[in-house]
């Protein structure tokens, strides 16, 4: 996706001069975050529907975006149910995550869940006997563990190998068995989420078409009347490379083609992507407080740090930024600044991990510019450790939606 990032500086520009101390924000383009997701949702395949994962960002001015273009949310826990359903009462929502409480299946089943992805045996016991005590049946997906022999290698993989995640394959008949007994549980189809960080369009499809095999292949076995399939999320944001992302056109014109090829109109196959639809319309901006050199190295300290902006430590990377010039200088004494080098970005944190990028090169900084990291959307704010030291909140502002333009049916 091109990001454009003239709103965005707009809007940081208005907000750091009303500023009276260094400032640090997130700033989310909702606009671009509805053209985004229009974009994603029509260019699927009519068979294909995307569900957003919730953990990714679940600020309410991200959902409300996108609540008119998804066709629900997925959940991992009572506390996120509970805020979708607090505001989308009617919206529909799919349950997934490992140790569910009694509680958590209880709210579930009470709350209009369409369908709970089963995690283990010991799972769908409880689910039974709750259902049982609230004379409701329940619908679920049975999450898999696939021993593919190739799953494609990415940096956050909760499959393929032995993982806390799903019911390992060779204990589906297992599974089955006991459904047969427990009528009060109707399995519905199958849900794999097996990596994330997904960079490579071909591999996604090669993994897609996987699981269409199997499901193809287990609904024959095992004469299931199966009619859905939840291909989970896991389409990675380029944070190395941000000009190399994901191919999205390549891989939804191949997904028309599998889909034909395999048969598998007949299914609805869903998608919960997370990272992947939120993750562009956020940006952390840092105004600097410090510029030092240290044994041959430049480090340039800024408000914030990684207890709001956890994104690079997290997944290990150097952050991509931009230096946005502030003129304003309040102090009656030289401004600090360094031309031409590689800087590290550090926050305000004691500790060495505090780093967001590394050895990055820089025309021109100095004290009080400000830098703007882009694709923080998804996993950042909502990841980081926001209490420790103490350090007051980074401002969030939400830039709104373009008038008239938010309705997914106009
Ligand atoms: C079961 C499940 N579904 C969907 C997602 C969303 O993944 P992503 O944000 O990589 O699309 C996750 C992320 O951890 C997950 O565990």
């Amino acid at each position: 996706m091109a990001i454009n990032h003239d709103r965005v500086v707009a809007a940081v520009r208005r907000f750091t001069y009303q500023a009276d101390e260094p400032c640090c924000a997130y700033v989310y383009d909702l606009e671009a975050l509805r053209r985004h997701v229009a974009h994603l949702v029509s260019s699927l395949p009519s068979c294909c529907e995307l569900f957003y994962a919730v953990k990714a960002n679940s600020d309410l001015p991200i959902l409300e975006t996108l609540a008119p273009w998804v066709a629900g949310f997925e959940v991992a826990s009572g506390g996120e149910f509970a805020l979708v359903r607090e505001h989308f009462r009617e919206i529909p929502v799919i349950f997934g995550g490992p140790g569910k409480l009694d509680s958590e299946l209880a709210a579930a089943l009470s709350g209009k869940v369409e369908l709970l992805h089963v995690e283990s045996l010991w799972e769908l016991e409880r689910l039974a006997w709750l259902a049982r005590e609230a004379g409701q049946p329940a619908s679920v997906l049975l999450r898999l563990n696939l021993p593919l022999d190739e799953v494609p290698a990415t940096s956050l993989a909760m499959g393929g190998r032995a993982t806390q995640f799903g019911i390992e394959a060779g204990r589906l008949s297992e599974c089955l068995a006991w459904l047969d007994l427990h009528p009060e549980i109707r399995l519905r189809g199958f849900h794999f989420h097996l990596l994330s960080h997904q960079l490579d369009a071909e591999a996604h499809l090669r993994l897609l078409a996987a699981y269409f095999y199997q499901v193809r292949q287990w609904q024959e076995e095992h004469r299931l009347d199966i009619r859905h399939l939840n291909v989970g999320g896991g389409i990675g944001i380029n944070y190395r490379e941000p000009d190399r992302q994901f191919d999205w056109t390549a891989f939804s014109t191949g997904l028309a083609r599998l889909v034909q090829d395999k048969e598998m109109e007949r299914y609805r196959i869903r998608f919960e992507l997370g990272r992947y639809v939120s993750g562009f319309c956020g940006n952390y901006v840092m105004q600097v407080i410090d510029i030092k050199p240290c044994l041959g190295r430049h480090f340039v300290v800024g408000r914030g740090g990684t207890h709001h902006f956890r994104t690079p430590y997290a997944h290990g990377h150097s952050h991509p930024f931009f230096v946005l010039p502030v003129e304003r200088w309040p102090y009656p004494f030289a401004r600090p600044e360094i031309r031409d080098a590689k800087i590290t970005v550090v926050g305000q944190l004691c500790t060495p991990k505090d780093v967001l990028a590394t050895d990055a090169a820089v025309s021109h900084v100095r004290v009080g510019d400000l830098l703007i990291f882009p694709y923080a959307g998804a996993y950042a704010w909502h990841i980081s450790h926001h209490d420790f030291l103490r350090h007051p909140h980074p401002a969030h502002i939400y830039l709104p939606l373009e008038e008239n333009r938010h309705a997914a049916n106009q």
